[in-house]
């Protein structure tokens, strides 16, 4: 055996620039290096603006702070089976995006096989269980085995559970018709068509404890106890400044899952700036939620914090200013506070 004496101070240098990467130029490290450095994903959702070569800004971005990236309408059914046919599928625009990502070292999310509101019309035609059970597996199965291990995560069911009274499944779902079960065979296809994927039920306004949020738990509870492979759950993180990360009880729901045995992501985190009050405290709360949002995701050991778009002026809440950098990709507060999140919270 090998000894080697390493004076205590040198010893804890050598630990310290380990743990917190420096650029050699001394600027603060890039929110990628630091989630890179705790094996966090931590990235956000991409678009076809990531090749409008007249915004540079937006490419430049994801690829210098995100170490994952996901499709924010490329991958759904829409987009991709205008037509039933398998033949016919349209993959080109998510292709780009997983050569994009493969070229910058980015891992991707995939988003989403099995949601409602991305049904294209031909879905809504199929009224037989049988027919539908066949339209799903064959979408489901041509779609994993495309992407094949460029893909090893998958949200598989997207936004089940209705927000009416006591968070019932959504009855305005085309896909069950192919029977109550239908979460549990999208799973078991996804599955067979690419085992070494993990496989998320994601959903929104289940961040804190609450109806719905007992409902998703009941779901996934049924959904492992009956042995499908689900691998853990996204919660989506749509929310403004006037969030209370404590109030709402988030630490322990998400706990609640993972103590299912269960992954748990933060897959769609954005903050609107709502309510009265200067620009400079709005931007500050928004900072604070943030913050506390990675840090509470930290704590219960998530595996991945993503946000919904890159910046303000592309989000789909553009109004609500709700993203990590302004209309002129500026780091915002909020960049600042995710970033000491990273540099401080415990591994
Ligand atoms: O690309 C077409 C364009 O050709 C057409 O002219 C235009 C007319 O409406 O529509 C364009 O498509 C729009 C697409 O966004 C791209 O901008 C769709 O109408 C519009 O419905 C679509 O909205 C997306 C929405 O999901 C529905 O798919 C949002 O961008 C996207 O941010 C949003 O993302 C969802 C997550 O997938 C799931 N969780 C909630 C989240 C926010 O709603």
């Amino acid at each position: 055996m090998q000894h080697h004496t390493v004076r205590p101070g040198l010893a804890a240098l050598a630990l310290s620039l380990s743990l917190t990467p420096t650029l050699a130029s001394g600027q603060a490290p890039s929110l990628r290096t630091l989630a890179s450095a705790r094996g966090l994903l931590l990235g956000g959702a991409i678009s076809g603006e990531l090749f409008n070569t007249d915004n540079p800004d937006e490419a430049a971005t994801v690829n210098r702070e995100y170490n994952a990236v996901v499709a924010e309408n490329a991958m759904k059914m829409r987009a991709i089976a205008n037509s039933p046919d398998p033949g016919n599928y349209l993959f080109a625009t998510a292709d780009a995006m997983v050569a994009s990502a493969q070229k910058n070292g980015q891992t991707v999310r995939g988003h989403t096989l099995v949601w409602h509101d991305s049904a294209p019309a031909w879905v809504y035609e199929i009224k037989e269980k049988a027919a539908m059970r066949a339209a799903m597996t064959q979408y489901i199965t041509t779609v994993v085995k495309h992407f094949g291990d460029r893909i090893n995560v998958w949200d598989v069911v997207n936004e089940a559970i209705s927000d009416g009274p006591g968070n019932p499944l959504r009855n305005n779902n085309p896909f069950t018709v192919a029977g109550p079960d239908f979460i549990a065979l999208a799973f078991r296809m996804a599955h067979a068509a690419n085992p070494a994927a993990r496989l998320y039920y994601n959903d929104y306004s289940v961040e804190g404890l609450n109806g719905k949020s007992d409902a998703m738990y009941a779901l996934v509870k049924g959904l492992l106890a009956d042995g499908v492979p689900i691998d853990g759950v996204g919660f989506q993180g749509h929310v403004d400044i006037n969030f209370s990360v404590k109030d709402s009880g988030m630490q322990a729901n998400l706990q609640r899952f993972r103590d299912l045995g269960l992954d748990v992501q933060l897959t769609e985190v954005d903050v609107q700036m709502v309510g009265n009050g200067s620009e400079k405290e709005k931007l500050a709360r928004q900072a604070q939620v943030y913050g506390e949002l990675l840090s509470t995701c930290l704590a219960v050991k998530c595996s991945a914090f993503m946000m919904w778009g890159v910046s303000d002026r592309t989000s789909w809440r553009a109004g609500g200013k709700p993203l990590i950098f302004d209309d002129g990709y500026a780091k915002k507060p909020a960049y600042g506070a995710l970033l000491r999140v990273l540099q401080t919270a415990r591994k």
